[in-house]
């Protein structure tokens, strides 16, 4: 699979253990930066991963800052983006298979490399199960449309 990575300063290292780790299990990773640890805005990085999987450029987007928060609501402003942040595996792997998500971000600052690498590897190997769960991930771009579900 083909996934984009993008960062903070923040998440510099991280961003490279977790490019390593995933290039060995056997996916391509395009790298979006950051790549120094020189201070700098997390949207931006965020913007450039989330347009990657829109395009279809990338079919599927990992971002790490400090907590994860402030770019996967930066992730979450582009049209087709379902970004989530994540601390544990559970909810990266029913995120996936619920929700349909194309980010998957955590915090550099809140998670360690090994449980970071365990949240990945859950959300990556996860699959949507559409059937229930299409109608309300239909019902979530409705509102990214603009348009009134209630
Ligand atoms: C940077 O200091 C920090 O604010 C950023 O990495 C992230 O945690 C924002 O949500």
């Amino acid at each position: 699979m083909k996934i984009a990575i993008g960062n903070d300063h923040a998440a510099l290292e991280m961003k490279l253990e977790i490019s390593t780790w995933v290039t060995g299990l056997g996916h391509e990773i395009v790298n979006f930066g950051a790549d120094s640890k020189d201070s700098c805005d997390y949207p931006i990085y965020a913007e450039k991963v989330a347009k990657a999987v829109v395009s279809g450029d990338a079919e599927l987007g990992i971002l790490i800052c400090g907590t994860g928060v402030g770019i996967s609501i930066a992730a979450n402003k582009v049209k087709g983006i379902r970004a989530v942040v994540c601390s544990e595996p559970y909810s990266a792997q029913l995120s996936r298979e619920h929700n349909n998500t194309n980010i998957l971000a955590f915090g550099a600052r809140v998670v360690g490399v090994d449980l970071a690498k365990m949240i990945v590897k859950s959300w990556l190997n996860a699959e949507y199960e559409a059937g229930r769960h299409a109608r309300r991930v239909e019902q979530i771009s409705q509102i990214e449309n603009g348009g009134v579900i209630c």
